[in-house]
């Protein structure tokens, strides 16, 4: 008999896919079965993001839709989990009377009660729920050669412009036993790479296993090539961390490094703990010990009282630093949060004028980077096809390399690149 579908849309970051895996695992041993339409399911479930306004608009809009098939469908169950169910809470359930129940990232446990319809009452799941680290939920995921896996829950350090520390808590990490049992397990299953998450993965800490010390660990199981983290704090990214993943060859050569801003000013408003000169020095001993590492990093633009003269030292920031690639962010005003309520506020013209001349610069400086990359022979670890059926596969740190060949999944290649794009390399197999 096929069974109950369950219809996910997820927004926003790899926690939050990742978190859409750990549901669907919960739902498929029940006998749910992902369907690709709204209106064949029987649960209805949106993984919302809280990090910007411009993502809880577009989740809100998706949601008004669903109004017409509960309408029709009165035993359809819509669920609204993740960040921001967690920041609107009651207010989603009465501007939408039509949503069932609202879910907190800490309470993603509750679906197990949710589907066995244990509860009429409560409808709102939003508690901190501390054990959640220690859950062992089964995760469905839609990979089957690369696996992200949680390794701290929530944040502690309030960077002034940021949600996410309302949203998913005090940072609590997982036992690492838990961990590198999860990552024997998935080597067994075929996987060959893993991507650790966390908010600020450097501050993890089980008893005497810290950050470097767990990537030693999960370095010595069999099967798994490679490993990958993110997202560093670089307020918390030591020497410790660098050695190790110079020394582990599994580790692979890439980090996700949020800058955020280069002026120092701007960098103390946010509350993030580093000078721009402390960061500067971190990419150094990066650099100095993996010399072909690939960096990338956040920015945000726009910030309360970003000058002129201060926007400029984020210009001066890329051209120093050269990143491999940024994701760059206008920013948004977040409700609770520090940022929210500081003055001298910038218009949304001047940030999208910040935004298009940083962009521009990265773009450069990206398909500079790419150039390099020229007639090297680079380890490729193929991943898939994409839309045109063109083999998709990955260098280690990070570059997706497109194959003109078909290549089976989960296979690592030698491959010579022989042209680079600002967004993509393409390379030929080397027999
Ligand atoms: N406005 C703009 N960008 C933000 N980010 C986090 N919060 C905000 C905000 N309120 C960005 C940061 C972070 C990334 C995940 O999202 O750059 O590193
Ligand atoms: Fe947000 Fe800062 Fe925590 Fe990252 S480290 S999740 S930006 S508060």
């Amino acid at each position: 008999m096929k069974g109950r579908g369950v219809y996910i849309k997820t927004f926003g970051c790899q926690m939050n896919e990742h978190d859409t895996e750990r549901m669907l695992g919960i739902l498929s041993t029940r006998g749910f079965v992902e369907v690709e339409e709204p209106k064949k399911a029987d649960i209805i479930i949106f993984n919302t993001c809280a990090i910007r306004e411009k993502a809880e608009q577009k989740f809100l809009s998706s949601l008004g839709r669903l109004k017409h098939i509960k309408n029709k469908k009165s035993n359809l169950k819509i669920i609204v989990a993740g960040c921001s169910a967690q920041i609107q809470g009651i207010n989603l359930l009465k501007n939408m009377p039509f949503i069932d129940y609202v879910i907190g990232p800490d309470n993603i446990d509750k679906l197990e009660s949710i589907i066995e319809s244990k509860y009429e009452k409560p409808k709102l799941f939003l508690s901190e729920n501390p054990d959640i680290s220690i859950k062992e939920l089964p995760a469905l995921r839609r990979d089957s050669v690369k696996a992200w896996i949680n390794i701290i829950y929530g944040c502690n350090n309030y960077c002034a412009y940021c949600v996410v520390p309302y949203t998913r808590g005090r940072e609590r990490s997982r036992p690492a036993e838990s961990i590198i049992n999860e990552v024997k397990f998935l080597a067994q299953q075929g996987y060959k790479e893993i991507t650790l998450l966390g908010q600020n993965v450097n501050s993890y800490r089980d008893g005497d296993i810290d950050f470097p010390l767990l990537l030693e660990k999960l370095n010595n199981i069999e099967g798994i090539e490679r490993i990958r983290f993110v997202t560093s704090h670089p307020k918390d990214l030591s020497k410790k961390l660098v050695n190790t993943m110079k020394d582990c060859e599994k580790v692979c050569e890439h980090i996700h490094l949020p800058l955020q801003a280069g002026s120092n000013k701007i960098l103390k408003l946010m509350n993030r703990k580093y000078t721009y000169e402390e960061y500067i020095d971190k990419i150094f001993w990066l650099r100095e010990a993996i010399p072909n590492i690939s960096i990338t990093s956040d920015i945000i633009v726009g910030f309360p009282q970003e000058l002129d003269e201060d926007f400029e030292k984020n210009i001066l920031a890329l051209k120093e630093i050269q990143f491999d690639g940024i994701f760059a962010f206008k920013f948004s005003a977040r409700p609770g949060t520090v940022a929210s309520k500081l003055e001298g506020k910038i218009p949304e013209s001047v940030k999208s004028k910040r935004l298009t001349e940083v962009l521009n610069l990265q773009d450069e400086i990206t398909e500079r980077k790419n150039k390099i990359y020229e007639n090297a022979i680079h380890d490729v670890l193929i991943e898939d096809k994409n839309e045109e059926g063109v083999t998709i596969g990955r260098t280690r740190t990070n570059k997706i390399v497109k194959i003109n060949r078909d290549l089976l999944k989960g296979q690592t290649v030698k491959v010579k690149i022989v042209k680079s794009n600002r967004h993509s390399l393409e390379g030929e197999l080397i027999q």
